[in-house]
């Protein structure tokens, strides 16, 4: 969703505030904006569309000073137009936000009734008329923000700028994540560490209900009841904070690229040097103890999850649920004794999830995490968070996340199975040493990307794409057809293979591509046979699959993509490479902005 930040430092605030934004513009880029505080005066910038829009408008519109926030948006409330993008001011207070303010409308009615009017349709510049009025009231800065926080419901980050205030930031976190950075005679707040991180590597990291005050020296936190409150300052890895495109055209390209070598990390974490035994971190997990997994995530992590059960089912036999987060969370299931409650997130920030996990809280008898963000308040509210190691993913569409999630589901899964004695040690064994092998074989899958672009250009001109998948391929079918209408915009839909004739079979003509993704495995000939009745009905069936399917498969194909044969368990991780390259090229031969396709965010911190 936005992101926010604020500096009191020693140089020129603009150009830290507009660096500080590009590390956050994954959050959202429908516009942007600053407020500083030179001489005292309280001014700002702002501008429709990506930050580049803004920084042109600060070269001929310059703004002084030493202190400032920003904000680049992602719209909630009211259209991405100047009027409506951050910061908003009202009379000495500029605020800059992320989230939503729940009980806006009659916050808004309470200001009307008191005859202040409102120039913009967001819940924001509520908080800044209110703030004022507080001052108009006699109330200084700090105790009209801090009063001001006191009236809002809902999920948001603050940070509040004063006129005539220069050494001053008000902070504030509910449900929304907030950084604080502390330099040398500077300070500096953010939506995360990594905005930060060129500035400086000591962080503290808010907690729910606090309020923070900063200023150059000093900072004061309290919690939600307003008591003075001690958090700790951290140094966070620089490696974690490197942001750059490592020489790819695009984020998403280097993550994809990215994938043997984080996988191969996430693999390692977990497996013993011998690679024999797999740890988990304390306090652990004792499978033996449980009869019922439910798992719940949003989205790419949601695929994750679907794989997962097969795994879990198929190789521990552990009954698995799996939900959609923004269901899960107002349906009030019935969480049975001996369940283990799992969410999966790679930001950890995820609104419905992490109010799944909070439905949990006391009901399941542990609540576990699969995230990748160690410092997120889902790994932090779980009883056991689980690393997925990935390191920052920036592009929109999430890849190396995914196949990192999926390791360590895996790896979980395995370990589920050993614990209850539900696989023979050789089997374990060599499934283990397939699975560390799985990084040289995501690195030969990388090798299919010159013929997976030449498909990827035919599949450009199509208006539908279908994607078909059985068993574990299925999950991936529709994480397939996810990544390529986020960032194609090309309408995709995706079906386990079985189900085509109920229904979806009805749409298949020669216009509408249909790739299927099937590995020779137990369940290949059956894939086929539906693959049979597509091409019965013209439809153009792009293969994906190894060469032994190729060879038994592959007749009268529009066309096919091979893959090394992997161990099947592990195929799932394997044929995201292709997925996720099919639905890059596709983009890029159609020209839309891969990294920051429209209307979407990274990190949906509003529900
Ligand atoms: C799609 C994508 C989203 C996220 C979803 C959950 O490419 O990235 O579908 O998977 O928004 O986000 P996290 O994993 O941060 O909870």
């Amino acid at each position: 969703m936005c992101g926010i930040v604020g500096v009191l430092g020693n140089h020129e605030a603009a150009p830290i505030l507009v660096e500080a934004l590009k590390r956050l513009e994954y959050r959202g880029y429908d516009s942007a904006g600053i407020a500083t505080v030179n001489d005292g005066i309280l001014d700002r910038r702002r501008a429709v569309g990506k930050l580049v829009n803004l920084s042109d408008l600060l070269v001929h519109e310059p703004l002084r000073g030493k202190s400032g926030i920003g904000h680049t948006r992602w719209a909630t409330h009211g259209a991405p137009s100047i009027l409506n993008a951050h910061p908003h001011q009202a009379g000495q207070v500029a605020v800059v936000h992320n989230g939503i303010i729940e009980n806006f409308r009659d916050l808004r009615e309470e200001l009307a009734t008191a005859g202040i009017s409102f120039v913009t349709e967001t819940d924001t510049e509520t908080v800044a008329l209110m703030t004022q009025r507080y001052m108009d009231e006699g109330l200084g800065p700090v105790d009209a923000a801090r009063k001001t926080l006191s009236r809002l419901d809902g999920a948001f980050a603050l940070a509040f700028l004063f006129q005539g205030e220069e050494d001053l930031i008000v902070a504030a976190r509910k449900g929304s994540p907030l950084a604080i950075g502390h330099g040398q005679g500077e300070m500096f707040v953010g939506s995360d560490a990594i905005a930060l991180a060129p500035l400086t590597d000591r962080i503290t990291y808010l907690e729910e209900g606090d309020s923070a005050v900063l200023t150059r020296t000093s900072l004061e936190i309290r919690n939600a009841d307003g008591e003075l409150a001690n958090r700790p300052v951290k140094r966070i890895r620089t490696d974690q904070a490197r942001v750059d495109k490592g020489g790819h055209k695009h984020f998403m390209a280097k993550e994809i690229a990215e994938q043997p070598t984080v996988t191969g990390e996430a693999i390692d974490h977990y497996l013993s040097h011998d690679g024999k035994t797999i740890t988990l971190p304390e306090p652990g997990l004792d499978f033996t103890k449980i009869d019922r997994l439910s798992m719940v995530a949003c989205g790419t992590a949601y695929y994750a999850c679907l794989t997962a059960k097969y795994w879990f089912e198929q190789l521990a036999g552990i009954p698995v649920d799996v939900d959609v987060a923004s269901e899960f969370r107002y349906r009030e299931p019935p969480i049975p004794a001996r369940t283990v409650a799992l969410f999966v997130s790679q930001s950890g920030e995820t609104a419905d999830t992490l109010a799944a996990l909070r439905y949990c809280e006391g009901k399941a008898d542990r609540i576990v995490s699969v995230v990748n963000v160690p410092e997120s308040s889902i790994a932090r509210e779980s009883d056991l968070a689980l690393p997925i190691l990935a390191g920052t993913e920036i592009g929109v569409a999430s890849t190396k996340a995914f196949t990192c999630q999926l390791s360590v589901l895996l790896m979980l899964a395995l370990k589920a199975a050993s614990d209850r004695d539900m696989i023979d040690p050789e089997q374990l064994a060599d499934l283990l040493s397939a699975f560390r092998n799985l990084p040289a074989q995501l690195d030969a899958a990388l090798e299919a990307e010159p013929q997976i672009a030449k498909v990827a250009h035919k599949l450009s001109e199509a208006r539908d794409i279908l994607f078909l998948g059985r068993g574990l391929m299925y999950p991936l079918a529709l994480e397939g057809a996810l990544k390529l209408k986020e960032i194609s915009y090309i309408h995709a839909e995706a079906y386990a293979s079985g189900e085509l004739k109920h229904g979806p079979i009805a749409l298949v003509d020669k216009h509408v591509p249909v790739v299927v993704l099937a590995p020779r495995d137990d369940l290949f000939d059956k894939t086929v046979s539906n693959m049979q009745e597509v091409m019965a009905r013209n439809g153009k069936v792009l293969l994906i699959t190894d060469s032994d399917g190729a060879s038994e498969g592959g007749e009268g194909t529009w066309d096919i993509v091979r893959l090394p044969a992997v161990h099947p368990v592990l195929s799932p991780i394997l044929y995201a490479i292709p997925a996720q390259l099919l639905a890059y090229h596709t983009a890029v031969a159609k020209g839309t902005d891969v990294d920051q396709p429209r209307n979407l965010a990274k990190s949906v911190t509003v529900e």
